[in-house]
């Protein structure tokens, strides 16, 4: 494939609002000899990079300044020590940056075929969320068909994506959403309730699904008052998976329930893990969850909008302000060659 010297991708100017994402003219990234080059067609929008534009998330080193965690496209080169893709293989990546962009480097190890099915637009949307799900509930928290979930944050990119992969391994999902059309939408994807948070207190409604059991899983990206009420709604051996602390990162809570009920409460961020590790993970979802597409029993999660890459700033107003169910996706533009 024969390469431009030079690629559109997005910079932060410095941190602040949405308007510090700008288009620039940039060189292509490097590749290093386990690395392979992509050449974007869609890259995902993840709340982290919000973050990261705001200067809060800043990117482990070594990773490039240029935001976004997921692309999908076609190997465009290859590291002199990559086996088992060729270039022109169509793909999706997990990145620790440098996704909002006509080209990215990724491990070639952090690399999926595209799913049977699906467009590269969809592929694009799965890894950051797909990674994280699968590390924090099926792995640490080790969720098991017939076990019951509590996902917070339905509606989100994560908890869409929670709610389809826990669904399709035959968990019941009870999830937590800010408004009605969000419950709507939840129950569409496969939640048994969803309940609206600012009326409803999930405490009572999940002992009232599992008739006072409570429930077995909890994925938490709230954190702050949400802690001790997780403790209350979980049953005996639940596990509770911490993925962010957007109600704040301080909590108080009534230990004793921890030993009589035998919690684990646990936390993980997926970005600054080891490049092996994420490899891992990315052999876990071919193996057990890739398939699953194929047979049309999985779907993606959905995409609320999509945005040229140069309106990146846009996309990042729309996830701020909170309306969008699902998945946001930037589409990457190649002059004819
Ligand atoms: N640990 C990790 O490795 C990891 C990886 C990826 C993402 N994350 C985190 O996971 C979260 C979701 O990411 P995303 O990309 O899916 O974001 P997103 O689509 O923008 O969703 C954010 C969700 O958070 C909910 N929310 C925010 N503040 C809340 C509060 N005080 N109480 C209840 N709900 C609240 C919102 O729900 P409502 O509108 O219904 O209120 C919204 O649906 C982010 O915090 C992100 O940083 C962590």
């Amino acid at each position: 494939m024969r390469l431009p010297e030079r690629m559109t991708a997005i910079r932060i100017r410095e941190p602040g609002p949405p308007s510090v994402l700008e288009p620039v003219e940039s060189v292509l990234p490097q590749i290093g000899p386990a690395q392979v080059l992509i050449r974007v067609a869609a890259a995902g929008v993840n709340r982290p990079d919000l973050l990261q534009r705001q200067g809060h998330y800043p990117p482990p080193p070594g990773a490039s300044p240029i935001p976004g965690l997921e692309v999908a496209g076609e190997i465009a080169a290859l590291g002199s020590e990559v086996a088992g893709w060729q270039v022109g293989d169509a793909v999706c990546a997990l990145l620790a940056g440098g996704g909002y962009a006509q080209f990215a480097a990724a491990p070639a190890v952090q690399c999926l075929p595209v799913p049977a099915g699906l467009t590269l637009q969809q592929a694009a949307i799965l890894p950051e969320t797909f990674f994280t799900v699968w590390l924090n509930v099926f792995q640490r928290a080790g969720l098991q068909p017939g076990e019951s979930i509590l996902v917070h944050g339905g509606a989100s990119g994560i908890g869409t994506t929670a709610i389809l992969l826990a669904s399709a391994f035959g968990a019941r999902v009870f999830t937590t959403a800010g408004t009605a059309e969000k419950c709507a939408a939840c129950v569409a994807l496969g939640a048994a309730r969803a309940s609206n948070y600012r009326h409803v207190d999930f405490v009572a409604a999940g002992h009232e699904a599992t008739h006072g059991r409570g429930v077995d899983v909890i994925l938490d990206m709230v954190g702050g008052e949400y802690v001790a009420r997780n403790v209350a709604a979980a049953a005996t051996d639940g596990r509770i998976a911490l993925i962010a602390v957007q109600g704040g990162a301080q909590a108080q809570v009534d230990l004793r329930p921890n030993l009589t009920k035998r919690l684990k409460i646990m936390g993980a961020t997926l970005r600054p893990q080891s490049s092996a590790a994420k490899g891992r993970l990315a052999q876990d979802l071919l193996n057990e969850v890739w398939p699953l597409f194929a047979d049309r029993r999985l779907a993606p999660p959905p995409i609320h909008a999509r945005f040229a890459l140069e309106a990146a700033a846009d996309a990042h107003a729309l996830m701020e302000s909170g309306t969008h169910i699902g998945k946001l996706v930037l589409l990457v533009r190649h002059p004819a060659t």
